[in-house]
């Protein structure tokens, strides 16, 4: 190995990763849910909807959005106002329960008139029902802090939720947009595999696919031999 080769290696800057690894949410009402995948240290932030909070009889919203926000950085909580008023009432009562509340409006056009006045009111925004790319950047044009494609509905309609995932990562490479491409309606472990590999920023899970994420059948064999030899060591 030559001098010249060990001067240069030994200067070499070391190269940092290209980004923050793609943040995992939780999609769920359920406060517990929140609490046991909290406990791992992995869990960012959380995303509900009306629908969510509707399984979720007797909770008080505002209450579980609150504890939430004790436990992770982002909490979207969804207006259910049509108008871009009601909306606007919404957004702002919202924001001021926590500091990790994300306001989710949904992309129709007084949802666009919201984002564009949370945005000026510096409120972050989480646009849900985003099926297309002209939908996701009129979202991020008027500030969104966050997009939610919903990947689920597409498959159900027989296409595949996750082209419309490439194609919007494709057109944030030539605008760099500072507004965040969240994967919604995730029904599997491999919507969550290709949101990584598609460079999402984030991904939206059920808690039963959550669950799955850690798991392997080889980390579980191995795991059974390597505990089984060990016995064998202190057995000896
Ligand atoms: O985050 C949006 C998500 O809750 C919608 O999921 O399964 O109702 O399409 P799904």
């Amino acid at each position: 190995m030559s001098l010249k080769f060990i001067k240069n290696y030994s200067i070499m800057p070391i190269i940092p990763p290209q980004n923050v690894a793609m943040k995992l949410f939780l999609d769920t009402a359920n406060l517990d849910q929140v609490r046991e995948i909290a406990s791992w240290g992995i869990l960012d932030g959380v995303t509900t909807n009306p629908s969510l909070v509707a399984k979720e009889e007797g909770a008080d919203f505002k209450e579980t959005v609150m504890a939430m926000c004790g436990l992770v950085n982002e909490v979207s909580a969804q207006v259910t106002g049509e108008t871009f008023e009601e909306m606007k009432v919404q957004a702002e009562q919202y924001s001021s329960w926590h500091k990790n509340v994300v306001v989710k409006v949904p992309m129709t056009v007084e949802g666009l008139k919201t984002l564009n006045y949370c945005t000026s009111k510096g409120i972050h925004t989480n646009t849900t029902l985003v099926f297309s790319v002209s939908q996701a950047i009129m979202a991020a044009k008027s500030g969104a802090t966050m997009i939610s494609p919903f990947v689920g509905r597409l498959d159900d309609l027989g296409e595949d939720g996750m082209d419309l995932i490439a194609d919007i990562m494709k057109a944030w490479e030539h605008y760099k947009f500072d507004t965040q491409v969240l994967v919604a309606s995730v029904r599997n472990l491999d919507h969550v595999t290709r949101a990584a590999t598609l460079g999402a920023h984030i991904s939206t899970i059920p808690y039963k696919v959550f669950k799955v994420l850690p798991q392997h059948d080889l980390t579980d064999k191995g795991l059974k031999k390597f505990m089984e030899d060990w016995e064998s060591v202190q057995s000896k």
